[in-house]
C-alpha cells in the first residue's frame, strides 16, 4: 500500500488528446406528461449543435431538470421527438438507453458521491459503462482508466485529494470530484443540473470556470442548467430561458433584454437591474405555491 501514500503525477493530456467527438442534441416538438398529469415540457422544439455552452434559467417549476433528464432517458418523452448523438431518445429501450447514459456525464446539485469511498474511487465510477463487470468487482482497473482519473482529477485541481475520503472534502471540491467523475467518462456531452445551487459565490465561480474549460478546452457539449442570472449571463454563451414548461428565449446570454427576463421571470426588473434580487423574490414566490422541484437526485 506503500505506492498509495504518494499521489501519482497526472498523465498528461490522456483525456483531451483523446477526446471524443462530442454530441449535438435535437428536440423536435418535445412535450413530457408526468404521470400525474403536470406538464414538465410544452412542445419544445431546439438544436443544441456539438461542442455548445449552454446555459439553461427559468424559475422553479419551469422544467430546466424536466429537460436535463429527458436528454438521458431518465424521465420519458411523451410526443415529439429527441436525439441526442445518433441516438433517439424517445422510444428507446432499456439497452440503448443504459449505453446512452455511458456517454453522457451527470453533474447534479447534491453532487451524488459516495461519501466513505476514496475520491480516486468514486472518480473510477465514471468507467464503469466502459469495463467489463469483473474487472469492476475486483476493482481491478485497467492503467489507463487510473490515468483517465489522475488526469481528470488534476484538471480540475485536486489531484492531491486522490486518497481522501469524499466526505471529508468541502461541497466545493466534492463538486469537483463529480465533475472529474464525469471527464473520466469520456463523455460526448456533459448535463448538469444546478451544479453551483449549494455553493458559495467565489466556490460557484470556480466550479463554473471548471465547466466552460472542459466545454473550450476539450469541446464536449456542456449544458448547465442555473439559479443565478449573473452565472448564466457570464458562463453561458447561449442562454435557453424556460417558463411553465416552454422556451421563451433563445439566444446570446449578453444580448438578453430587460423584456427577455420580464417573459422568462414573469415580472418586469427594477430600475437598478437587481436581477438576482429580483429573481430570489420569484423563487419564493413559486416556492410557496408548490411548485418547486421534486426528487433532484
Ligand atoms: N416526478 C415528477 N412527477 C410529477 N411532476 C413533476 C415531477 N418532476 C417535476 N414535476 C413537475 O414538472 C414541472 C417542471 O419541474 P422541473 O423539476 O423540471 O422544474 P425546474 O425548472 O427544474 O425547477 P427547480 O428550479 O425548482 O429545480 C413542475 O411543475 C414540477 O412540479
Ligand atoms: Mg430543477
Amino acid at each position: 500500500m506503500n505506492a498509495q501514500l504518494t499521489p501519482p503525477r497526472a498523465a498528461t493530456g490522456v483525456g483531451a488528446a483523446n477526446a471524443p467527438t462530442p454530441w449535438g442534441i435535437d428536440l423536435d416538438g418535445v412535450t413530457v406528461r408526468y404521470p400525474n398529469g403536470t406538464v414538465g415540457l410544452k412542445d419544445v422544439s431546439l438544436s443544441i449543435p456539438a461542442g455548445s455552452m449552454v446555459a439553461i434559467v427559468g424559475l422553479s417549476g419551469s422544467g430546466k431538470s424536466t429537460l436535463i433528464r429527458t436528454m438521458n432517458g431518465l424521465v420519458p418523452v411523451t410526443s415529439g421527438t429527441l436525439r441526442v448523438g445518433d441516438t433517439t431518445v424517445s422510444g428507446a429501450g432499456g439497452a440503448a438507453l443504459r449505453a446512452l447514459r455511458g456517454e453522457i456525464g451527470m453533474v447534479f446539485q447534491g453532487f451524488n458521491l459516495a461519501g466513505r469511498a476514496s475520491v480516486l474511487q468514486n472518480v473510477l465510477v465514471g468507467r464503469l459503462a466502459h469495463t467489463p463487470l469483473w474487472r469492476t468487482l475486483l476493482g481491478a482497473y485497467r492503467e489507463r482508466d487510473r490515468e483517465l482519473a489522475y488526469e481528470a482529477l488534476d484538471s480540475v485541481g485536486i489531484l492531491q485529494k486522490l486518497y481522501a475520503r469524499a466526505s471529508d472534502l468541502s461541497g466545493g471540491q466534492q463538486q469537483r470530484v463529480a465533475i472529474a467523475r464525469a471527464l473520466t467518462q469520456q463523455p460526448k456531452v456533459v448535463l448538469a443540473d444546478e451544479p453551483v445551487a449549494s455553493l458559495d459565490p467565489p466556490t460557484a465561480h470556480g466550479v463554473m470556470g471548471d465547466l466552460r474549460r472542459i466545454n473550450e478546452e476539450r469541446g464536449i457539449t456542456v449544458l448547465v442548467n442555473l439559479h443565478l442570472l449573473d452565472l448564466a449571463r457570464e458562463y453561458g454563451v447561449r442562454m435557453i430561458g424556460m417558463r411553465a414548461g416552454e422556451v421563451v428565449y433563445d439566444g446570446p446570454a449578453a444580448s438578453a433584454s430587460d423584456g427577455d427576463f420580464e417573459n422568462i421571470y414573469g415580472r418586469a426588473i427594477g430600475s437598478d437591474g437587481d436581477f438576482e434580487n429580483i429573481y430570489g423574490r420569484a423563487i419564493g414566490s413559486a416556492d410557496r405555491l408548490g411548485t418547486g422541484e421534486r426528487g433532484s437526485q
